[in-house]
């Protein structure tokens, strides 16, 4: 298997982890926005879009056929051909590459759901280290009242009824969201994740974002190309 590790190609990777209702979404897509304005060439990569995977995972969710373990190893599929076809290639073209969650996501998720620490972080050994992880920190009520307020009905999974805590689905996202949380906030220092405060405004959070970004892009040179699709 192929290791990045702490990768030497020309691009950056900067990636956004959070609970639900967290606002990672909302800021990554605000700062491709600005990145394209200012001349970089900017990609996105969304968590579980392979299409590598995608009818396994839907067939797997709607028949509630996945466990733990299974469910990490589609995830982590799921990384590993984006990471080969998509990111890599990326950043090699010196690429910023933007990523809607990453290896976190599977590390807060799958060990709350049960799978063991160790084994999950040794399972994603393949994956690029990020230029700068960002953490969107919020209480879960605020997340929460975001999340509710804004969707018809939770997911089976998204709720974690998976782990049968209780039968009343939104008690079950609460409950399984704070669990999610715990991991996080576990994993800020032992991976030196970017703490942002995300109960303050969009636009508060967005400055503070893209200054702290500036910085890491100082060696970056700005391309005439504006945008990269790689089929
Ligand atoms: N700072 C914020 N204050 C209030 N509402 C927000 C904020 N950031 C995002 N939202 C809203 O909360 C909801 C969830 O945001 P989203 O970016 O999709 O979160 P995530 O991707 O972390 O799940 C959306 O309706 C979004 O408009
Ligand atoms: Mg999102």
């Amino acid at each position: 298997m192929q290791l990045y590790g702490a990768h030497k190609l020309p691009g950056k990777l900067f990636i956004v982890e959070g609970i639900d209702g967290s606002g990672k979404s909302t800021q990554l897509s605000l700062l491709g926005q600005w990145l394209r304005r200012e001349g970089y060439m900017v990609f996105f990569s969304e968590w579980n879009s392979s299409p590598l995977v995608k009818a396994t995972t839907r067939r797997g969710k709607n028949k509630h056929m996945l466990t733990p373990t299974t469910f990490s190893l589609i995830h982590a599929t799921d990384l590993a051909d984006r990471i080969e076809r998509h990111i890599v290639p990326a950043l090699k073209a010196g690429a910023i590459v933007l990523a809607d969650r990453y290896i976190f996501t599977a590390f807060a998720r799958d060990v709350a759901r049960g799978v063991s620490p160790t084994l999950v972080r040794d399972l994603y050994k393949f994956a690029v280290k990020p230029t700068r992880a960002f953490y969107f920190r919020v209480p879960l009520d605020v997340s929460l009242k975001r999340i509710l307020g804004a969707r018809a009905a939770l997911k089976y999974y998204e709720a974690g009824m998976d782990l049968e805590m209780t039968e009343d689905i939104e008690e079950s996202f609460r409950l399984f969201q704070g669990m999610i949380r715990d991991r996080y906030e576990e994993m800020v220092d032992e991976f030196g994740l970017t703490v942002i405060d995300a109960t303050r405004s969009i636009e508060h959070q967005q400055n503070e974002v893209r200054a702290i970004i500036e910085r890491d892009l100082i060696d970056v040179p700005k391309h005439p190309v504006r945008s990269l699709v790689i089929e």
